[in-house]
């Protein structure tokens, strides 16, 4: 099925203090202000001290919990989305789940699909929910990328930052709250953006993708969803590059306004970017009676995307 009834009841973040601005990115690699403006959009973004990914993540699930006055009893679902969890077992999503102190019945997994993770898990989720075996769950994405960037290589470090979001989500029957997701892989693309010690990347390859696979996901869910971009509020898409933002909405004659744009402050948070950038938007205003599209794209290669109506 590529739709579910699900009711988003709140969403959080938690964003590291420490800030790598350019200017101390000019002292440590040959680069500037201009050209990483110019090239990517991005100003600053933040660096983890001595958090650990699930401590991020804890933090964003709080934040939510908090903002909707949300009963930590019928959480029964835990998503983390990272490619920097803790450790490989227990999960993030285990370790934030005793962090809540949730001893209840709960099912608690981490997803790895690169900057695509967070579409993917509230993807998984949504199906979950639909079968009405769980009360509510929480999708959380938390990156602390600092700790796989490679300092020396001015083609990566420029981009990435660290932070956590994280997005409550319940079963609905109301038919408005129908939400459509749309999510896919291609693995012949296996080495054009890779995390082993550091994060390695084809970025020209990338940008050509994203570029192009961002357009095909948002119409596969309009069409699903029998909906034009007239009836879309908001794009809340990846941040990873301006231009490949700027490219998509000329692309697709989207004004330019109706994408949430947000990288100037975080650089790319992969899979914590996407819940970041819709707890910008929910901050922001009026969100009754609305439709967005959250759309990502990530190393595999991976991609999605999700209409939901909040
Ligand atoms: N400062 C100054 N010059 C630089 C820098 C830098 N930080 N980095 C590269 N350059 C130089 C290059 O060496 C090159 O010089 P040359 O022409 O003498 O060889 C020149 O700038 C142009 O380089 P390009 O790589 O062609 O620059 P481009 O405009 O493509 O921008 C960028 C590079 C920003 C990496 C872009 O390709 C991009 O954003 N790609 C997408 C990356 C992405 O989204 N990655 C994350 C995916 S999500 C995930 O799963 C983690």
């Amino acid at each position: 099925m590529n739709n579910a009834l699900i009711k988003v009841i709140s969403s959080g973040k938690y964003i590291p203090k420490d800030v790598i601005t350019n200017q101390d990115l000019e002292k440590v690699v040959d680069t500037n202000h201009e050209w990483i403006v110019s090239r990517t959009g991005i100003v600053e973004r933040h660096k983890v001290k001595d958090e650990l990914t699930s401590d991020m993540g804890y933090l964003a699930a709080m934040d939510a919990i908090h903002k909707a006055n949300h009963d930590i009893n019928t959480i029964d679902l835990i998503i983390v989305a990272s490619i920097t969890g803790d450790q490989l077992t227990p999960s993030t999503a285990n370790l934030v789940q005793k962090k809540l102190g949730i001893t209840h019945d709960c099912m608690s997994f981490d997803i790895n699909a690169a900057c695509t993770g967070f579409v993917y898990g509230l993807d998984v989720a949504a199906q979950m929910l639909q079968s009405k075996r769980y009360r509510s769950a929480l999708i959380i994405g938390a990156e602390r990328l600092t700790t796989v960037t490679d300092y020396t290589d001015r083609n990566t470090c420029i981009l990435f930052g660290d932070g956590a979001g994280a997005l409550i989500v319940k079963p609905s029957d109301d038919p408005k709250d129908q939400a459509f997701f749309y999510n896919a892989a291609k693995a012949d693309e296996l080495d054009s953006l890779t995390v082993k010690k550091h994060i390695k990347m084809d970025g020209r390859k990338v940008f050509l993708f994203a570029v192009d696979i961002m357009q095909k996901s948002i119409e596969k869910v309009l069409n699903d969803a029998n909906l034009t971009i007239d009836d879309i509020d908001m794009i809340i898409p990846h941040q990873a590059n301006i231009r490949i933002i700027q490219a998509v909405s000329k692309g697709m004659n989207i004004p330019i306004e109706k994408f949430l744009v947000n990288i100037e402050s975080y650089g790319n948070t992969s899979a914590a970017s996407i819940p970041i950038t819709l707890d910008d938007y929910f901050l922001n205003g009026n969100y009754e009676n609305k439709k967005i599209i959250l759309v990502g794209f990530g190393g595999g290669f991976t991609w999605g995307s999700a209409l939901l109506s909040v």
